[in-house]
């Protein structure tokens, strides 16, 4: 049935925009034959891909269950509800907001709805694995709020210094510690956190968008365990959603949270968005995606173990989640935008990522960014790592010679060919 609508479709956009439809057909072939290692990617659920072309998109519902400023809400008010109550379930949340139409919005909520212009905000350093919507210099919040910055110790294995952020939290009294990121490969001790920020009365927030569907499973430490205000996550990557965010708060929270999501930043949700979050719950509490999330941390781990053996320097020294970072300059005097290229020529893709106090600009930095969600999603497993490895290894040493490399391009395609692609 799945099958069949999504074949009619296809049809239709055939007919009616070749160009748009070829441009879709390259893009399945990259995604069929290449070996997908960036870690904020995956390949959605095919469920998902369907709710995201379904009727729903026809919606308008501004406003929340119950309380909508349009008519003709029976099916979306469904949906909206078991978004809601299957992800306060599976994180352990008291209060949901399943409306946040990306990561970015779901983090600029929280900041319109506790801060004002020129408060305090302590998050992690970008350049140490923080990501942009933490108040980096070019974001609009970085230029709203007064972001201050902690940092992780390089020379301890990259562990976050806490005597800096407790330095830190006591002299600026920031109304918000942020914890969470984008390129940090390590698990976060949330309890220390709010440890930290109960000293001076600070909200505690954790973006885990890169995490999400590893807390969902238990297999990392949960911030609302740990008495979180707030935690934030993307619904695309880890869990294999639709693109968009999710915010799971104290009920105390929850109508400071849903009225800057609506109408205080966005106006009507995504409904197809809103019932494909819905499904994703459901999926994400099942044992096979449990077996998944194991998959995914054992084989990142293994990728790590290979590459250290290839006698690459890696950011923090290995990884205790789905991502790792290397330093490239450090490991063969290779900045990481020639490195995810070369990467890039053979179908393995990656991308350049600035390392902790990078000397490097951001568009020429010193390491690349690899991860292990999509690629487990594909099936594969711990001896696939190892091949991956090597061949990773391959490219980048005989960056000067690639004519030795004949051959590899087509044995990475044919690879790939073997592990199927879910929806595609
Ligand atoms: C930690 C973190 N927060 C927020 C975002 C922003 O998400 P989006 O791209 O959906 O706006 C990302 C995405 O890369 C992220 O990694």
């Amino acid at each position: 049935m799945l099958d069949s609508v999504l074949e009619k479709n296809r049809s239709y956009l055939q007919n009616t925009d070749p160009e748009v439809f070829n441009a879709l057909v390259g893009e399945e072939k990259r995604q069929r034959f290449g070996i997908e290692l960036i870690p904020s990617e995956n390949f959605a659920f095919p469920e998902v891909l369907a709710l995201l072309g379904s009727a729903f998109t026809n919606k308008y519902s501004e406003g929340y269950p119950g309380k909508r400023y349009y008519g003709g809400q029976d099916y979306t008010d469904i949906i909206e509800d078991l978004a809601r109550e299957r992800a306060k379930k599976i994180f352990r949340g008291e209060h949901a907001n399943v409306q946040p139409l990306s990561g970015s919005a779901m983090n600029q909520a929280i900041y319109h709805a506790y801060l004002d212009p020129g408060d305090t905000v302590l998050g992690m350093e970008l350049s140490h694995g923080g990501h942009l919507t933490h108040g980096a210099p070019v974001s609009h919040m970085g230029k709203i709020y007064n972001f201050l910055r902690y940092k992780t110790i390089i020379n301890k294995g990259g562990i976050i210094d806490w005597d800096e952020v407790e330095d830190l939290t006591l002299r600026y009294k920031p109304k918000i510690l942020l914890c969470g990121h984008s390129s940090y490969p390590k698990d976060l001790d949330y309890t220390k956190f709010k440890s930290i920020a109960d000293k001076v009365g600070a909200l505690t927030m954790a973006d885990v968008s890169h995490i999400g569907g590893w807390i969902a499973t238990n297999h990392l430490n949960n911030p609302l365990d740990a008495g979180f205000d707030f935690m934030t996550t993307t619904t695309h990557k880890s869990m294999r959603g639709p693109r968009g965010g999710l915010i799971l708060s104290k009920k105390e929270h929850a109508k400071k949270i849903d009225s800057s999501i609506f109408p205080g930043l966005q106006g009507g949700p995504h409904m197809n968005q809103v019932a494909a979050t819905a499904l994703t719950m459901k999926k994400v509490a099942t044992s096979e995606f449990n077996n998944y999330a194991l998959m995914v941390l054992k084989n990142a781990k293994k990728l790590a173990e290979e590459l250290l053996a290839e006698g690459f320097d890696l950011i923090t020294g290995g990884t205790e989640n789905h991502l790792i970072v290397i330093d490239t300059v450090k490991s063969l005097g290779l900045d990481g935008k020639k490195a995810e290229e070369l990467l890039d020529e053979y179908g393995i893709t990656t991308n350049k990522q600035v390392i902790p106090d990078d000397p490097n600009p951001p568009l020429r930095p010193s390491g690349i960014r690899l991860g292990t969600p999509a690629v487990t999603t594909r099936g594969m497993e711990e001896e696939d790592m190892k091949i991956i490895a090597k061949w990773i290894s391959k490219i980048l040493k005989e960056k000067e010679n690639l004519k030795s490399l004949t051959g590899l391009k087509n044995d990475i395609k044919n690879f790939s060919d073997k592990f199927v692609l879910p929806g595609i």
